[in-house]
């Protein structure tokens, strides 16, 4: 399948099930404006991530790698009104555009960004014995995530949803070595998690892992 079909396929998906939002459209115009690069989730995924969100009645969501914020509303918009949105990003740049998008979604006051390394961020969130996640979103620098799983995983409880983007990458996966396939044979092992990748399209192939914390 070359990539024009696969992204008509997404296109098509994303006609059927995805309505049009200004207050999306306006994070992403924002984010672009302010020089943030174009790698958030696509809408599609961006309904896909809510409706887990939503299914799993998660009142506390984890997030690492905020960008702009278009995910984080997504999630966000899923939480009960006591619910919280905890989205950790290095770039204080970035979590400025994202603050500023939460706020016109009008969201904020569900949303905390906690800026720093993510890696940094989540030890002390162990140390200091921060209370469990629902549901964990990872999505920053693709080189820390087998770090982030291993950290998510202390975060979480019997039943926590574990959820990464980005873990087909056109298909570099199957290459002996690959980082992110190293990532996946971690994710699919472990005795903790019961999972799954789900492949999605949009210009090329890509994919999410998706597990139930058993224990
Ligand atoms: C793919 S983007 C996140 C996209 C966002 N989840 C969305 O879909 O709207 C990755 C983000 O992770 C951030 N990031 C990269 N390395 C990080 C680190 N070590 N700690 C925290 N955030 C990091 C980047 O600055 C970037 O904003």
């Amino acid at each position: 399948m070359n990539d024009e079909l696969l992204a008509r396929i997404d296109a098509y998906v994303e006609g059927l099930f995805v309505e049009g939002d200004p207050v999306l459209s306006a994070a992403l115009e924002d984010s672009k404006n302010a020089g943030l690069p174009e790698i958030q989730i696509s809408p599609n995924q961006g309904k896909l991530l809510r409706l887990l969100a939503e299914l799993s009645g998660a009142r506390r969501i984890l997030e690492i790698g905020t960008l702009g914020g278009y995910s984080g509303i997504h999630f966000a918009r899923a939480l009960p009104d006591d619910g919280t949105l905890v989205s950790l990003e290095l770039d204080e740049r970035h979590a400025e555009v994202a603050r500023k998008n939460f706020e016109r979604a009008g969201i904020y006051e569900k949303v905390e960004i906690r800026v720093g390394d993510a890696k940094e961020t989540l030890r002390g969130m162990v140390e200091h014995g921060e209370e469990r996640f629902d549901l964990v979103f990872i999505d920053a620098e693709k080189e820390g995530y087998l770090t982030y799983l291993d950290l998510s995983l202390e975060l979480s409880r019997p039943g926590t949803l574990i959820i990464a983007d980005n873990v087909i990458r056109g298909g570099s996966v199957l290459e002996e070595g690959d980082n992110m396939g190293n990532f996946n044979e971690m994710f699919a092992s472990h005795d903790r998690l019961d999972g799954i990748i789900l492949p999605l399209l949009r210009e090329g192939v890509d994919g999410v892992a998706i597990a139930r914390v058993r224990w």
